[in-house]
């Protein structure tokens, strides 16, 4: 077995693009990942991302981003508001985990801080499956206590949340509930088409905790990053500090910026399912593995320019690729919440009254109006158990 790396940005562009390459990333983590949308391939991951795809659709998120969202988020931030202080890796795993779960179709009907710190528990313990190939220490023992969350998961959350939508869209059948009253999730999707796209309870479920860690986890430390970089540019640049606050665009193009340097998963595995060439040259067996290295793609400096390892926020738009490089991946699993959490790309006659900014943006708006900066007396602290290099606290003052 042979394990190649692609790490210019046109080949790993087109590598991932290739319909012969199948997912391999998370071979480990199969207890919780095996059947979920991001390990099918070929036909059987098309039908499923058909559907699934209807939720995340353009006049949706216009609507989320101006009535459901800004309520979400306002109700998240108040009690740190109150302490003049938070943590923003703690406070971005509640606003995204509470995001997300209304988009996976996950109820939280008590809407208090501990079914908010239970469902974050669990979710922290699904996140340890997307990254088992990496653990050191007792795989067996993590095994085990991700069929412990599992377990938790689907009593408490998931069976009700399945309960709820089974009600309301037989209600839908008889003519008693209208369209616009059915949840828009990715749950009530998937139950309205299973006679021609049938799933286990057991396969649903877990299709639904990894739709809450894919939207969370990587937008979480999407966000600590933006906001460290702003951050410190705003220290170096202070021409440019209320720029962050009143140029919504510059802001936007800033977090994009941030997003390029720092991919959620450093690399994307593949796995030909037939001998393929590879776009780089070279081939590649059933029996290899193709990881495309996605920080060093985003940092080409044919693409992004001599300075692509640093950021900057004022970077003109790249030829031919995205401002966030490949951090949302491409081709057939390229990610299906990128609008939501990226928001458009601006065109030069963007109007801001009426451009969809992206989850990320939008905190870290709200973040800075409150003026958000880093506490002096309690640095940030990287957490170096990974090479993602995410931030394991980073702690933020608040209020003018
Ligand atoms: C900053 C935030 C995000 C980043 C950086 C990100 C990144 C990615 C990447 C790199 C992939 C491709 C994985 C691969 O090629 O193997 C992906 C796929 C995916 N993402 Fe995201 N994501 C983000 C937010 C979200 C959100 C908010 C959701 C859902 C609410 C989501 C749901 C998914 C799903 C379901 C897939 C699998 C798609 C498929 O296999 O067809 N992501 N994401």
């Amino acid at each position: 077995m042979a394990s190649l790396v692609v790490s210019g940005y046109q080949e790993a562009n087109e590598t991932l693009r290739m319909p012969d390459l199948r997912q391999a990333l998370y071979d480990e983590g199969a207890i919780l990942m095996e059947k979920v949308l991001v390990n099918l391939h070929g036909q059987e991951h098309r039908s499923r991302r058909n559907i699934e795809t209807r939720v995340f659709r353009r006049d949706f998120f216009h609507w989320y981003e101006r009535e459901v969202f800004p309520v979400t988020l306002r109700e998240t931030l108040a009690p740190y508001l109150e302490q003049g202080a938070a943590d923003l890796v703690d406070f971005g795993f509640r606003a995204m985990m509470n995001l997300t779960a209304d988009f996976s179709g996950v109820d939280r009907p008590l809407r208090t801080p501990e079914e908010t710190a239970r469902l974050l528990t669990i979710l922290r313990t699904f996140g340890k499956a997307a990254t088992l190939g990496q653990a050191l220490g007792d795989k067996e023992a993590i095994r085990a206590e991700i069929r412990a969350a599992l377990d938790e998961f689907d009593m408490a959350f998931f069976r009700p949340s399945m309960s709820r939508r089974r009600r309301l869209l037989d209600e839908h059948a008889a003519g008693r509930c209208s369209e616009a009253e059915l949840p828009r999730d990715v749950l009530t999707e998937l139950m309205r088409h299973e006679a021609e796209h049938p799933l286990s309870h057991d396969v649903l479920m877990k299709e639904i905790g990894f739709f809450l860690l894919a939207g969370a986890f990587t937008s979480i430390h999407t966000l600590t990053h933006a906001m460290h970089e702003i951050f410190v540019w705003r220290e170096q640049h202070p021409q440019d500090a209320a720029r962050y606050e009143e140029d919504m665009l510059f802001l936007q193009r800033s977090i994009h910026e941030s997003m390029r340097l720092h991919p959620s998963s450093p690399t994307a595995g593949r796995r030909p399912v037939c001998p393929v060439h590879l776009p780089g040259g070279g081939a590649a067996e059933p029996e290899d593995v193709v990881s495309v290295d996605l920080m060093s793609a985003n940092r080409d400096t044919g693409v992004f320019g001599p300075d692509a390892a640093q950021y900057n926020p004022h970077r003109p738009a790249p030829e031919g690729a995205s401002p966030y490089g490949l951090s949302f991946g491409m081709g057939m699993h390229a990610c299906i919440g990128l609008n939501l959490a990226a928001g458009m790309l601006p065109r030069r006659d963007t109007d801001a009254a009426r451009h969809q900014w992206g989850t990320v943006t939008l905190i870290a708006r709200d973040l800075l109006r409150c003026g958000a900066r880093p506490d002096p007396q309690r640095p940030g602290v990287v957490d170096r158990s990974t090479v993602r290099n995410n931030w394991a606290s980073y702690p933020l003052l608040l209020g003018r």
